[in-house]
């Protein structure tokens, strides 16, 4: 039994190791990627999604208002609901702030913010996929049934599938401003939960780990 035992705890390490081996491979492999910035003086644009709140209102802010060499960056900000559009009013350079109703669960939402950012004429340099939800308090336990299938079904909609469907038809300007720019670049927000779990993560971790391997 004791032989099992340690045979057991031997292996576990083993597969500690060797996983400790392979987040580092990754995140080196990522961190070595080349990245580049648009010359000075070219104008380009960045489409930023879930900008009502948090992350992606603040993400707006830092890059009109806080960082006087962004003067060349036009962003294109998406909001989920038209009553937010007015969001960004009070910013200092609002002038460089396209609003966008854009629910990136609606297929319509996404065609036409796509095809607006496209008939603007600004070269899309970077898309930040920031919009996402997040369903930390919804353990299966505790919401069988329905409620918990709609939540994750929510969660899978907004933060997998609308992510992929704007990068897919992003895509098009996206290369095109590559073209021009010399590079692009797709920036997706996934969570730490693509890498390591944790109990209390509720349904999170599905759309963490595909966000992590969709961009690897
Ligand atoms: N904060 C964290 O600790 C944390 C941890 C891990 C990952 N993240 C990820 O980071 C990103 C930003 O999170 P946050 O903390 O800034 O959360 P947040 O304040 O809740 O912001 C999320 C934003 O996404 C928007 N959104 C939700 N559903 C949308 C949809 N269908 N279409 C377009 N926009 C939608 C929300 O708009 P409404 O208000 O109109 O719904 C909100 O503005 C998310 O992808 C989240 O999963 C955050």
């Amino acid at each position: 039994m004791a032989g099992l035992l340690s045979g057991a705890l031997r292996w576990c390490k083993s597969l500690a190791i060797a996983a400790a081996l392979y987040v580092a491979f990754a995140l080196l492999v990522n961190m070595s990627r080349p990245f580049a910035v648009p010359s000075a003086g070219s104008k380009f644009g960045i489409l930023v999604t879930g900008c009502a709140s948090g992350l992606g209102y603040d993400l707006v802010r830092a890059i009109v208002d806080d960082v006087p060499e962004n003067k060349n960056i036009v962003v294109f900000a998406g909001v989920r609901k038209a009553e937010d559009l007015k969001l960004f009013d009070s910013f200092k350079n609002k002038d460089r702030i396209v609003p966008l109703v854009l629910d990136v669960a609606n297929p319509s939402h996404v065609e036409e913010a796509v095809r607006k950012v496209g008939a603007s004429g600004v070269p899309l340099y970077g898309l930040i996929n920031n919009a996402g939800i997040g369903m930390a308090s919804k353990r299966i336990s505790k919401h069988p049934g329905s409620e918990y299938s709609k939540a994750v079904s929510d969660v899978l909609d907004v933060n997998i599938l609308g992510l992929a469907h704007l990068t897919g038809a992003s895509m098009d300007l996206l290369k095109s401003a590559a073209k021009s720019l010399g590079s692009a670049r797709v920036v997706n927000i996934g969570s730490v939960m693509g890498l390591v779990f944790t109990p209390t993560c509720g349904g999170k971790w599905l759309p963490a780990v595909v966000i992590y391997y969709y961009c690897n």
